[in-house]
């Protein structure tokens, strides 16, 4: 893979164009850019206007009801395209199209072809099918597919930092979860493709590549393991910040913290969902480790690393959860002390076990009111988080111009912390070296320091 910098980016041009929207997590963001490469290859060129797109695909995940309901009503708001260019092509691709397959061309939604996450080569072959008047259908999955050698088109703005996908697919079934059924069985990429597209970007001047899969630490193709690829990754130079996402509590091993204690430019930070705080919620979870094996990981990430940020995943209201089982989620929280978490209602999924045999009996009111208490707390760590760091020295990854004001910059700490100070005479892409003297619950604010 030896690409220059234009080839990172994507061809603007005169000819059939295509324009993606992107929904879910950041595996669909990296998807996306593999989708355009492969659109790219069949001679159609980026638009980020959908009022010029030929064809428009919507990349949609299926994770909870809401993000469904989302989409059904973009989907809707394709009409209004549809009449004002009556011969655009629209797809539903990534996780949705997944799940709901024929049904989606079948409705009357408008909708013209369905890919599955496994199926983006088939995608210039569905596009045709539809232009020529029918309707494109793929959504097999497959056992091998990692799109190892397709070189993605790098879409964001920055080209600072990037996505790299290492693997794919999901085996842990976790008994709430719809991703085994939409993204398949799990599969790793080939070590030395990752390798070297992660050289190529760091030679195109970006700054940091975040390894991607649904449960990283799981890797493995060969005798590498995720260990030795975050060894052979954050080899490539010392001025490559790694990142990885996400990772499993019951695969996160002393190796890996081993090695990134040992490697500097392997950010000081790990999301590490939970879920729950108490092992009879982790057992219906079907989460594999308990609250005392979790909070052991958590013990070994702050034995190897005691400046490792701490982030998460919770799920407020999962079925028979008692007052007791989410006293034990506050706990939990209070006792990591998380700089960060994401936090949701349990939504029931089509076709999961929870759906098949654990009744959805946390009445809604009872979900929104522990998930508050959840989110509430979750502010104040954030808040004690910042705090503890204002008149601490951080090295910054500039990332971009200040929303606020274009003479600030901001970027992030290893832990993953956003911080805005005065521009100088910085520019995105560089590091600085700066001095937390203030902060929010969301942002840190800095000033430069001079040697
Ligand atoms: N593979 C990742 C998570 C992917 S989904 C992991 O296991 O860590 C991201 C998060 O969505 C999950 O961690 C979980 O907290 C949440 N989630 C998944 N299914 C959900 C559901 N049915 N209802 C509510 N939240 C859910
Ligand atoms: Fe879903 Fe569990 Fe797989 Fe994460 S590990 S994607 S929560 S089944
Ligand atoms: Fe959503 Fe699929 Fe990601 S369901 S969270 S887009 S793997």
């Amino acid at each position: 893979m030896n690409l220059n910098k234009n080839e990172l980016r994507p061809l603007m041009g005169e000819g059939r164009k295509l324009f993606v929207e992107t929904y879910g997590c950041q595996m669909n963001v990296g998807d996306t850019e593999i989708v355009v490469a492969v659109m790219q290859q069949e001679g159609y060129f980026y638009t980020d206007r959908i009022e010029e797109a030929d064809v428009v695909l919507i990349n949609t995940c299926s994770i909870r009801d809401n993000a469904e309901q989302r989409i059904w009503g973009r989907l809707s708001e394709m009409r209004r395209y549809r009449r004002q260019k009556p011969s655009l092509v629209v797809g539903v691709i990534g996780c949705m199209a997944e799940r709901l397959k024929e049904k989606l061309v079948d409705g009357d939604y408008g909708v013209d072809v369905v890919a599955g996450p496994d199926t983006y080569r088939d995608l210039p072959r569905l596009i045709h099918a539809a232009e020529a008047g029918g309707k494109g259908v793929n959504v097999q999955l497959s056992l091998e597919e990692t799109y190892a050698e397709i070189a993605p088109v790098r879409l964001d703005r920055n080209g600072v930092s990037a996505f790299v996908s290492i693997m794919r697919g999901c085996d842990n079934f976790c008994s709430y979860c719809v991703v085994p059924y939409t993204r398949g069985r799990e599969r790793s990429r080939d070590a030395e493709t990752i390798v070297a597209e992660a050289r190529t970007l760091f030679e195109n001047g970006y700054r940091e590549v975040t390894l991607l899969g649904q449960n990283v630490n799981s890797y493995r193709t060969g005798d590498v393991d995720f260990p030795e690829l975050m060894r052979r990754v954050a080899s490539i130079s010392p001025l490559l910040r790694v990142r990885f996402a996400t990772s499993h509590p019951k695969d996160m091993s002393d190796k890996l913290l081993e090695v990134m204690a040992s490697m500097p430019n392997i950010c000081r930070s790990i999301h590490l969902p939970a879920q729950s705080g108490a092992t009879s919620m982790l057992e219906r979870m079907n989460r594999k480790y308990t609250r005392e094996w979790y909070l052991g990981r958590v013990a070994a990430i702050r034995h190897y690393m005691p400046d490792c940020a701490i982030t998460t995943d919770l799920i407020a209201g999962f079925t028979d959860e008692t007052e007791e089982e989410h006293e034990a989620t506050i706990s939990l929280m209070k006792q990591v002390g998380y700089d960060f978490a994401y936090m949701f209602k349990y939504s029931e999924r089509p076709g999961t076990f929870a759906q098949k045999h654990l009744p959805d009996n946390v009445p809604d009111e009872v979900k929104s009111r522990r998930l508050q208490e959840i989110i509430t707390l979750q502010n104040e760590l954030s808040l004690e988080s910042n705090r503890r760091d204002v008149g601490r020295e951080f090295e910054i990854l500039v990332e971009s111009v200040s929303k606020r004001s274009e003479e600030q910059l901001s970027g992030r700490t290893s832990q993953n912390k956003m911080v805005v100070f005065d521009r100088g005479d910085h520019k995105i892409g560089d590091y600085v070296r700066v001095r937390i003297t203030d902060c929010s619950s969301a942002t840190l604010f800095g000033e430069e320091i001079f040697q």
